[in-house]
C-alpha cells in the first residue's frame, strides 16, 4: 500500500484538485484506490460523489486518527489523503499519516502564499520528531513562469530551512483543473492537452519518490 498525503492549513492552494487528479491517476492505472477525506468542506466526498465511474472509493474521516487508520486500508494499493486546512489535531493526525508514504504541499506561486506555507512546514517538523516524512512542495496555479521567479526564490529558502524538496513539475492556472473536482473527473480523462501534460508528470514524479522509499 501506497500512501500520499496532500495537505497544506493555507486554503484554496489546490489540495483537494491535487489529492483527487492523483487518485484518477493511479485509478486508470488499475491501481485500487481510497480517497480519504480529512477536511470538513469534504471536496473529495463530493468528488466521489459526482464522478461517474466507481474506480475510487472514498471516506471521510474527520477525527485525529488518520495515522491510526492507516494500517486498516491495506487492501487498498494507494491510499490518497486530502487535509483539511487549519491546524487541528485532525491536520496533524494527516500529516503524521504521511509517514507511511509521502506528504505534498501545494503552494500557490506568490510571496505571501509561500510564507503562508511555512505554518504547515512548521507542523511538519514537529510531526518529523516521531517519524520519517518525505515531502515535497508543489507549484499550483501558476498563471506565468516568468513572473513566479520571486515566489520561487521564498520557497527554495523554505524548502531548504525545512528540508523539503520542491517537484519539477508545476501546475499552471488551467479551466480544466479549475472544472476536475466538481465534474468528478481527473483532467487525464479531459480534452486539455497541457494540463494532462503537467498531470502526467506531477504522477510519475510521485511514483518516483513512491518507489525511492522501497529501495
Ligand atoms: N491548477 C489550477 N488551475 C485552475 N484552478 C485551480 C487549480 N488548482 C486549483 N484550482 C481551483 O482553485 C480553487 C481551490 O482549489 P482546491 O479546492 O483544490 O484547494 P484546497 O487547498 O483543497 O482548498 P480548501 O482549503 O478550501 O480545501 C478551486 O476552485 C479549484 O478548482
Ligand atoms: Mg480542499
Amino acid at each position: 500500500m501506497e500512501v500520499v498525503v496532500v495537505a497544506n492549513q493555507k486554503g484554496g492552494v489546490g489540495k483537494s484538485t491535487v489529492a483527487c487528479n492523483l487518485a484518477v491517476a493511479f485509478a486508470l492505472e488499475g491501481k485500487k484506490v481510497l480517497l480519504v477525506d480529512a477536511d470538513t468542506q469534504e471536496s473529495s466526498m463530493g468528488f466521489r460523489a459526482v464522478r461517474e465511474k466507481d474506480d475510487i472509493s472514498a471516506i471521510s474521516i474527520t477525527k485525529p486518527t488518520i495515522h491510526k487508520d492507516i494500517p486498516s486500508f491495506s487492501d487498498f494499493d494507494v491510499v490518497i489523503v486530502d487535509a483539511g486546512g487549519r491546524d487541528s489535531s485532525v491536520f496533524r493526525s494527516a500529516i503524521m499519516a504521511a509517514s507511511y508514504g509521502i506528504l505534498i504541499i501545494p503552494t500557490l506561486p506568490s510571496v505571501y502564499d509561500v510564507w503562508a506555507t511555512e505554518d504547515t512546514l512548521k507542523v511538519l517538523s514537529d510531526a518529523r520528531a516521531f517519524a520519517d516524512i518525505p515531502a515535497y512542495l508543489l507549484m499550483n496555479q501558476v498563471i506565468r513562469a516568468n513572473i513566479v521567479r520571486e515566489a520561487e526564490e521564498s520557497l527554495e529558502e523554505l524548502a531548504a530551512q525545512y528540508e523539503v524538496e520542491i517537484l519539477q513539475t508545476r501546475l499552471f492556472s488551467r479551466v480544466a483543473f479549475r472544472n476536475s473536482v466538481k465534474e468528478g473527473k481527473g483532467v487525464l480523462e479531459m480534452n486539455d492537452e497541457k494540463a494532462k501534460a503537467e498531470m502526467k508528470s506531477l504522477f510519475e514524479e510521485v511514483k518516483g519518490r513512491l518507489l525511492s522509499l522501497v529501495s
